[in-house]
């Protein structure tokens, strides 16, 4: 959580900084600040709200100077004040620090520096930091970027945490100073100009060489070069990395918002994560990454999927899909509870861990806590650069390209098609024979042209959207694989338009919710043409008993919705095991265009952010 872009070199900071904070709002936005050294000192901006509040207090206030640190942030410890935005300053005021990530040991660490004569002026942890740095750079006996790298070095050793931060001090002008340790960062290279940058979006502008920083590393950025050692005093070695996508992929293009664009790119998407996957000469799926033979694979007799939010929703249709193809058991496993649970794994149970960002904090514990248990632990993640695409023993990648809205859509769908891919090359290997291989590629490759279609129905939904936009409560169900997709839906929906939701398997309406049922209130069935339709008709006639609204979502050409439901939204037919990739669209574009109705924030909803890098 929390956004960092830092830069150094001969042009202005500002703009690259404002521009670069814009770019990583989605990380946090309730505050914002900036340090700008002007050549003699730093100055210091700061604003509670938007990006663009801060830009109505730089113009109110300019500031101008080729080296600067700046900070987006998502509040963890203390409320959001103007005091407790970053950069935060040390005891002397001239050393100027913004942190991503949390201080664990900070109470402590704060009563102590209290007690030597510190006066804070924040509730935040990251003062502490700051108050740390700045007392041992003042004890060293010369003042130089070796002696500031030293001093970050003894305060680094003093903490628990994570931390992804930038220094500068006003005595060490031609310097910035940075370290990851749980939290993002990345070194952009360009001629004679430094950036750093919690994601690369912030800065793909500028430079698309880049250097992932790892765990433990500290980085001091001059405009002529840069130099890796870690927290232990040793020297780093690195690797430059070029950014695959450009600037423009990061940009809204035409859409109104990001989740728009997003919902909108998963044909391609979806495209994308077959790409190469499906081979037609064996009747299955490629997925070399997994780092594992057939032979390893055949013995694997239970899968645990661990995430977090969208990414767990994803993992629990991922459980039918498997199951449904390739006959092993799969459990799910919220990575919060997974990574304390202790839950017995034997010997032939294969875990992955799926995040779209690959730096959810309870995700990559769950990764470490099962790799330390000597598991082989594969990564589902579209970041490819990310802490859990690196640490963990294999895996796919999704290929969706950066998704920025703070709503998961497109993520969501390429991670439902590669655990389709996953069910294609585990049933492979046990009981599908190679013409039930040949049909299931036939039908996953037709998958994008049916996303394609089903976004279609975008203005339909929209008319939908407008006449129930201001009900207070919806129900969301299904059953079997479309449970998950219940689940997403109501999480879709209340993140952005702040509406309360929730999902349940349709047989569940009996046993409780049905008390729920109101004519304020609409409950949406996913009921497509499947074994379990009829099942769904009995739902749904119990709930129009009571006067309840009914929004369904079915399978094209049926009719027997249109009879009993108040709206219906058809979409294409495919195998019951794919149907959640289409049916899911219809939700994501209902959520949107509600939130849209209420005039919601939709790309940046309240209390959230996108990566949620503390615990
Ligand atoms: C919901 C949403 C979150 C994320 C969750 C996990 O729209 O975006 O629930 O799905 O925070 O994030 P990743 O997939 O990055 O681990």
């Amino acid at each position: 959580m929390c956004g960092i872009v830092a830069y150094i070199g001969h042009s202005n900071a500002l703009p690259v900084l404002m521009d670069g904070l814009r770019r990583l709002e989605y990380r946090g936005y309730d505050s914002a600040g900036v340090a700008i050294f002007d050549g003699g000192q730093i100055h210091l901006r700061k604003s509670v709200g938007r990006i663009a509040n801060l830009a109505e207090e730089i113009e109110r206030n300019p500031v101008s100077g080729s080296i600067g640190i700046s900070h987006t942030r998502w509040a963890t410890h203390g409320a959001v004040t103007r005091e407790n935005a970053h950069p935060h300053t040390d005891k002397s005021g001239r050393l100027h620090l913004v942190h991503n990530g949390v201080i664990e040991n900070y109470q402590i660490l704060r009563d102590q520096l209290i007690e030597r004569g510190h006066v804070f002026h924040s509730q935040t942890d990251t003062e502490v930091l700051a108050h740390l740095v700045g007392e041992a750079f003042d004890r060293a006996t010369s003042r130089n970027v070796a002696s500031l790298v030293e001093a970050l070095r003894q305060a680094l050793r003093q903490v628990v945490g994570t931390y992804g931060i930038s220094v500068v001090h006003a005595d060490v002008a031609d310097v910035i100073i940075g370290a990851r340790r749980g939290s993002p960062l990345v070194l952009g290279i360009g001629k004679n100009e430094h950036f750093l940058a919690s994601d690369v979006s912030a800065i793909v502008a500028y430079t698309r060489d880049v250097v992932y920083l790892n765990d433990y590393e500290i980085i001091a950025l001059q405009a002529e070069g840069f130099e890796i050692t870690t927290v232990s005093g040793n020297g780093a070695d690195y690797q430059v990395s070029k950014v695959e996508y450009s600037a423009d992929s990061v940009d809204k293009g035409h859409y109104p918002h990001y989740m728009l664009k997003e919902i909108h790119e998963q044909p391609n998407s979806v495209r994308d994560a077959l790409r190469g996957r499906l081979c037609l000469e064996e009747a299955t799926a490629k997925l070399g990454g997994l780092n594992m033979s057939n032979a390893d694979l055949r013995s694997v007799d239970r899968i645990v999927l661990v995430g977090c939010g969208t990414a767990f929703h994803a993992a629990l249709a991922g459980e039918y899909l498997i199951e449904s193809l390739a006959h092993i058991p799969v459990e799910c496993e919220f990575a919060s509870e997974f990574r304390y649970r202790n839950i017995p794994l034997d010997r032939d149970t294969l875990v992955f861990v799926v995040s779209q960002s690959g730096e959810t904090a309870d995700t990559l514990a769950a990764l470490r806590e099962s790799q330390r248990k000597g598991h082989r632990t594969l990564g589902i993640c579209n970041n490819v650069a990310s802490t859990i695409a690196r640490e963990s023993d294999g895996g796919v990648y999704m290929h969706a390209g950066p998704e920025i809205g703070v709503a998961a859509t497109k993520s969501f769908t390429s991670q439902l098609t590669i655990f389709a891919l996953l069910g294609l090359l585990l049933g492979r290997i046990r009981h599908l024979s190679h013409g039930e291989g040949l049909e299931i590629i036939a039908s996953m490759e037709k998958l994008p042209d049916l996303v394609a279609r089903t976004l279609l129905l975008d203005a339909q939904i929209a008319a939908i959207a407008k006449k129930y936009a201001h009900s207070k409560s919806f129900l969301f169900m299904g059953r079997q694989a479309q449970f998950p997709i219940a689940l997403e839906g109501a999480l879709k929906l209340k993140e952005i338009s702040y509406i309360s939701s929730s999902g349940y398997p349709s047989a569940e309406l009996k046993h409780g919710v049905i008390a729920l049922i109101t004519e304020e209130a609409p409950s949406i069935f996913i009921a497509p043409r499947d074994a379990v339709f009829e099942k769904n008709i009995s739902n749904i006639e119990e709930v129009k008993a009571r006067k309840g609204p009914v929004i369904a979502i079915g399978t094209e050409g049926d009719t027997a919705l249109a009879k009993i439901c108040d709206d219906v939204i058809l979409i294409p037919d495919c195998p019951h095991y794919l149907t959640p990739i289409l049916s899911v669209i219809p939700l994501q574009l209902l959520s949107y265009h509600i939130a849209v109705e209420l005039g919601c924030d939709v790309d940046k909803p309240r209390n959230l952010a996108k990566s949620v890098t503390v615990e």
